[in-house]
């Protein structure tokens, strides 16, 4: 299958990129599956790695590499995760996994993000992918209203319970013209936990997988 194998590619070109003997925090989804299947080959090489999920925390364990716990670390020097879509000036929108507010936290705390994504994530405007909102339970109605009036349909994720035991609201119909505005806005609501918008915090690094390449691109001042 096409995509799989753009996903694979991808994540086993990244191993390049990593250097020995350190702590890495590894993002969750599809394409990070497969580069913890290549992460095993190095695992020796590695010190660990910091989890944004339970599901990569499992997957990890299951390949003999060593758990870290962010608080217990005095540094992380590189995150490793996908993204849901990317734009040109590498904002993104993250969460259809709904791991959203650990990745962002670890993505924000590592000294280096590398993205790792097939050219399908590549979009000129974000919003097609509906953007996931965590938000505190008790609060979800007010700020499902307070959604809708920034454009949009709202709807409440059926049936799930993050890791953090929050619900997500995932935005459709956007058209994401300013997306480090619209991050600040809905981090501004309150009952928000954390907005699938990485604006503020944008990759380093980026692998695009092509059908006959990966591409690496260097966001500025990063070399
Ligand atoms: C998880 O919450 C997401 O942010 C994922 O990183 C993103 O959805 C990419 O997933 P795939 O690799 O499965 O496309």
């Amino acid at each position: 299958m096409k995509l799989k194998k753009l996903k694979k590619k991808v994540a086993l070109e990244v191993l390049k990129f990593i250097p020995k003997n350190i702590i890495i925090g590894v993002g969750t989804g599809s394409t990070i599956s497969y580069f913890i299947d290549f992460l095993k080959t190095i695992r020796n090489k590695i010190i660990g790695a910091v989890s944004s999920s339970i599901k990569t925390t499992e997957n990890l364990k299951k390949n003999g590499i060593k758990i870290f716990e962010l608080n217990k670390i005095n540094n992380l020097p590189l995150y490793i995760d996908s993204a849901d879509e990317i734009n040109r000036n590498m904002d993104m929108i993250k969460g259809g996994g709904a791991a959203l507010t650990k990745e962002k936290i670890i993505a924000s705390a590592a000294k280096k993000f590398i993205c790792i994504i097939d050219e399908t994530k590549e979009v000129k405007i974000l919003g097609k992918f509906p953007l996931p909102v965590e938000v505190l339970p008790m609060s979800y109605k007010y700020v499902k209203k307070k959604l809708e009036k920034l454009g949009g349909i709202v709807k409440k994720r059926n049936k799930i319970i993050t890791e953090n035991n929050n619900y997500i609201l995932d935005i459709s119909n956007l058209y994401i013209n300013n997306p480090f505005d619209l991050e600040n806005k809905i981090n501004n609501i309150p009952g928000v936990i954390s907005v699938g918008i990485f604006s503020q915090r944008k990759p380093d690094v980026l692998l695009v997988s092509k059908i006959n390449k990966v591409k690496v691109i260097f966001r500025k001042n990063e070399k």
